[in-house]
């Protein structure tokens, strides 16, 4: 059988990066996005030492132009340039997220929500429409939104980043409705917190923060949220329009549960 090619959007570090290592062990080819080309390469080096057949190659781009418009140019670009080496993406994951934190209504110009709202809903969906065109000749692939179970549950200062979570959801319903014909299937994981390099930075502070109380008296890590997304490009052959939370349970409680014992590395 053909080796299939994910591609996966800000997976220099952290949960892309997870996400990235799944598909090269389950022995895909993989692409993964970032903004800079160093840090881009950095972490193609690194992945390349886990990849035994097939590749992994990088693609420096950025969402939003010098003007903070939605670049669609170069989403075109690079899947121009990726069919121009043949290489056919069967599992597209939206990962790459503007976290908008510290957005405040009072006190944060326009331009601040708007930039969320592009990088986290518009650029996503013209990433969806320039694979989705390609998806469609071959009659199959699989989109994959990384969500946040704050499309839900709001928290503090994060209006923008909640919003563009909320709406993200209703596109990858709407987008599941209308590339369901052509056999693509759209879905989208869940997380609450992810153990990230922001904790390993500052433990004290994340594992402190409420949303790490959860019934399983964990966090996610990388690989967890990654194991989702396996199953969507995988084997879910009949599910489309879905969401898979995975948060430890929190978005289940009523308030969160003070923890006996703290989260460990
Ligand atoms: N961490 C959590 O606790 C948590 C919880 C719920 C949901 N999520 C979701 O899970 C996904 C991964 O989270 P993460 O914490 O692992 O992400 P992250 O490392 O903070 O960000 C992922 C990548 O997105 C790109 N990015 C960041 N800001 C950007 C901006 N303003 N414009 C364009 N790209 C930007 C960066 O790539 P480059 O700098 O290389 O371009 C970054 O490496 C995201 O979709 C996030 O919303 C995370």
């Amino acid at each position: 059988m053909e080796r299939k090619t994910a591609l996966v959007t800000g997976a220099c570090v952290n949960t892309g990066y997870a996400i990235a290592q799944k598909f090269i062990a389950e022995n895909w080819n993989v692409v993964i996005t970032g903004r800079d080309q160093a840090r881009v390469d950095e972490a193609v080096a690194k992945l390349s030492k886990e990849k035994k057949d097939g590749f992994v190659m990088g693609y420096a781009i950025s969402p939003t132009d010098k003007n903070g418009n939605v670049d669609e140019q170069s989403a075109e670009q690079m899947f121009v340039y990726l069919d121009e080496k043949n290489i056919s993406i069967d599992a597209l994951v939206l990962n790459a997220a503007h976290l908008g934190v510290g957005i405040k209504i009072f006190e944060s110009p326009l331009s601040d929500f708007v930039n969320v709202l592009n990088v986290n809903t518009v650029w996503n969906y013209c990433l969806v429409e320039k694979c989705a065109i390609r998806m469609r000749e071959k009659r199959d692939g699989s989109i994959i939104f990384i969500n946040s179970n704050t499309a839900y549950r709001a928290i503090p200062d994060r209006i923008a980043y909640s919003a563009s979570k909320g709406a993200q959801l209703g596109m990858m319903r709407a987008l599941a409705l209308d590339l369901g014909k052509y056999n693509i299937r759209v879905n989208a994981v869940l997380p609450g917190m992810i153990w990230t390099t922001r904790w390993d930075n500052d433990y004290e502070f994340y594992s402190n923060i409420p949303s790490a109380y959860t019934p399983l008296r964990d966090v996610a890590r990388g690989s967890d949220i990654a194991d989702g997304v396996w199953y969507f490009a995988s084997s879910a052959r009949n599910t489309t329009g879905a969401e898979l939370t995975i948060d430890g349970g929190n978005t289940i409680q009523l308030y969160p549960l003070i923890p006996d014992n703290k989260i460990k590395p």
